[in-house]
């Protein structure tokens, strides 16, 4: 690939995805879009760059959606899952015992592996939450990766991975060789296309939001940004929850690590008491049926 074509494709993604590449990545943008240019009837990464100049924005759009990563896994990391059961959705129902409302952001949901592990955790509550009115939104910069989320439709391999057996047989439905999610918890999900280097004031206020290893992509002024105005759709008690190799600390001070619990974090100002455990009246949370985790 010669250098000015590298440099423009550098730019364009930035720009659109906030993908930050370094100087040294040819191979990755060969890898992902040569096969892309090929698909496109195009001979190489120059010719795919000279359409992508003509303007063909459909183009662009699959060259940006060809440079996401969307690895993901059930229950991805376990501890954020453990956090969720421990910690916040005990302080969230006791916040919110009146209003009895819980809305939960999934802000690169992926595939749906992540916002299903959410929905599954709160199924698992069973009483605990009757009467409660839950939203889950996913969202994600690919439709391709929002419409697998849609379908709830995995391989072997992929309910292989993180999913404890016993959550497999109860939320799964086999159809051949695949596994599709039943419909109540898939039902508990909404999703949306959403790129986060764009405005999302129009989401409203969440209670929690899961924005795990997709700020990894972005630099360092982009990452401060996108905390500036994820502090705005939390509410001021609400939790942030980041992937394993993301942080606040030195980016931000709108959010502050919430203590001892790893990726896990509070709006500036909020009152973080560990291990309150659930609001008077409220039945135990039946995560232990989540086995393994
Ligand atoms: C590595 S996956 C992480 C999935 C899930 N959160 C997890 O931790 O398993 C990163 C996801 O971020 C999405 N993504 C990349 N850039 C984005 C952007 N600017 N806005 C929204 N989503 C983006 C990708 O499409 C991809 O699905």
């Amino acid at each position: 690939m010669n250098p000015p074509d590298y440099e423009y494709l550098r730019k364009v993604l930035k720009d659109l995805s906030g993908l930050d590449l370094s100087a040294d990545k040819q191979y990755l943008i060969e890898s992902r879009l040569l096969p892309l240019a090929r698909k496109s009837g195009l001979s190489d990464i120059a010719a795919l760059v000279q359409k992508m100049k003509g303007g063909s924005s459909a183009l662009i759009n699959q060259v940006v959606e060809a440079m996401t990563t969307n690895e993901t896994f059930f229950f991805r990391d376990k501890v954020p899952f453990d956090h969720l059961r421990d910690t916040i959705l005990p302080n969230v129902l006791r916040a919110r015992a009146l209003r009895k409302n819980i809305r939960i952001w999934c802000a690169a949901g992926s595939t749906g592996q992540e916002p299903y592990s959410i929905a599954m955790c709160l199924k698992e509550m069973g009483a605990a939450l009757a009467g409660w009115r839950i939203e889950i939104l996913a969202t994600d910069l690919s439709q391709e990766v929002l419409e697998k989320s849609k379908a709830g439709i995995y391989s072997q391999f992929e309910v292989q991975r993180g999913l404890p057996i016993q959550l497999l047989v109860k939320h799964f439905k086999q159809i051949g060789e695949l596994w599709q999610i039943n419909p109540d918890i898939r039902g508990m999900v909404q999703h949306r296309q959403l790129n986060l280097l764009h405005d999302f004031s129009q989401l409203g206020v969440f209670d929690v939001i899961f924005c795990r290893n997709v700020l990894i992509y972005f630099d360092q002024d982009t990452k401060s940004k996108i905390f500036a105005r994820l502090a705005k759709g939390v509410e001021a008690d609400g939790f942030l929850v980041l992937g394993a190799a993301e942080t606040v600390v030195g980016l931000t001070e709108v959010f502050k690590p919430f203590p001892d619990r790893r990726g896990l974090y509070r709006p500036n100002g909020a009152q973080s008491a560990p291990g309150k455990g659930l609001p008077a009246g409220a039945a135990a949370p039946k995560l232990a049926a989540v086995a393994g985790l």
